[in-house]
């Protein structure tokens, strides 16, 4: 069923907490791929009630421009969902979210510095903002999001715990085409070169995450990365670096849960993606 207004929401949600039934959400910004269905896999596995938001939403993104051309593909989405048994696909208008007077931001400050929080001011207040909206509006018990965004998910984490939010966040391995390429909804934007030279991303990940675990330098392994980037035909690394999994400040500790993360240009496209650093048992 789709739902675009919070009244009918709020009345279909309460008709599943009066039955005592669980209630699932994974929230999206539509142009749906095989990695957001792979939420919905698990929040239907897990759930009695299963809501997916489709909502651009406006206040995560740095530029009008890069707003307006958010690819919408909302007949499409729709049928990707049909058959996997979701229960309501809320995709509201932006008034609904953001009604005249809207004034409350959500900051979480430390794990959403660095990196994504660096380079796009303001692009993880947005998503703390419009995630802890959807939390109230939809009562989720449980909530879905993936670990492509690594930083987005350690920043809802972080926000969950501090503000007691009663929802329990549960991060969803990423989805990788068969040449190791992440899915994503810029993908559909590469030339058939860029496409061609894409997976290169995730090899050059893999091969820092092997040095580092089998004891290399990090610095040369990280050299190694951008040059190999950037010889595959990347324009530009805006960074590819290690921190820590869970407060995702710089770290080379093999002790704590340690992450790889990059973004980097290709063919006028960003690519971002992450792996786990974790040495061999
Ligand atoms: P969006 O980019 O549409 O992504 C929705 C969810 O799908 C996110 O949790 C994202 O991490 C997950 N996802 C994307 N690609 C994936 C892949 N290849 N494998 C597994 N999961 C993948 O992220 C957002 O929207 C927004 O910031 C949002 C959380 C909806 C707030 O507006």
């Amino acid at each position: 069923m789709l739902i675009t207004t919070l009244a009918d929401l709020h009345q279909q949600v309460a008709a599943w907490k009066a039955k005592g039934e669980s209630i699932g959400l994974v929230p999206t910004m539509g142009a749906l791929h095989a990695g957001h269905l792979s939420l919905v896999h698990a929040a239907r596995a897990e759930c009695d009630r299963v809501i997916v938001t489709i909502f651009v939403n406006p206040t995560q993104f740095n530029s009008a421009q890069d707003l307006a051309s958010y690819p919408r593909t909302e007949a499409a989405d729709a049928a990707l969902l049909a058959p996997l048994g979701v229960d309501v696909i809320f995709a509201p208008a932006p008034d609904q979210v953001y009604p005249a007077g809207f004034a409350t931001q959500i900051t979480v400050s430390g794990v959403a510095d660095p990196l994504e929080g660096a380079l796009r001011p303001g692009h993880f207040a947005g998503v703390a903002t419009v995630v802890a909206k959807l939390f109230g509006m939809t009562q989720a018990d449980r909530a879905y999001f993936g670990q492509k965004d690594w930083q987005q998910l350690q920043v809802v984490h972080r926000m969950v715990a501090d503000l007691n939010m009663a929802v329990q966040v549960i991060g969803c391995d990423t989805l990788r085409e068969a040449d190791g390429l992440a899915m994503s909804s810029r993908n559909a934007r590469l030339s058939a070169q860029a496409r061609a030279a894409a997976p290169a991303l995730y090899a050059a990940m893999t091969a820092v995450a092997a040095s580092v675990t089998a004891g290399g330098q990090a610095d040369n392994a990280l050299k190694a990365a951008r040059k190999a980037l950037l010889d595959a035909g990347f324009e530009r690394v805006e960074y590819i670096a290690l921190h820590d999994g869970e407060t995702m400040q710089p770290s080379t500790d093999l002790s704590r849960p340690l992450r790889l993360l990059a973004a980097a240009w290709l063919g006028g496209v960003r690519l971002i993606d992450n792996v786990a650093v974790t040495p061999a048992p």
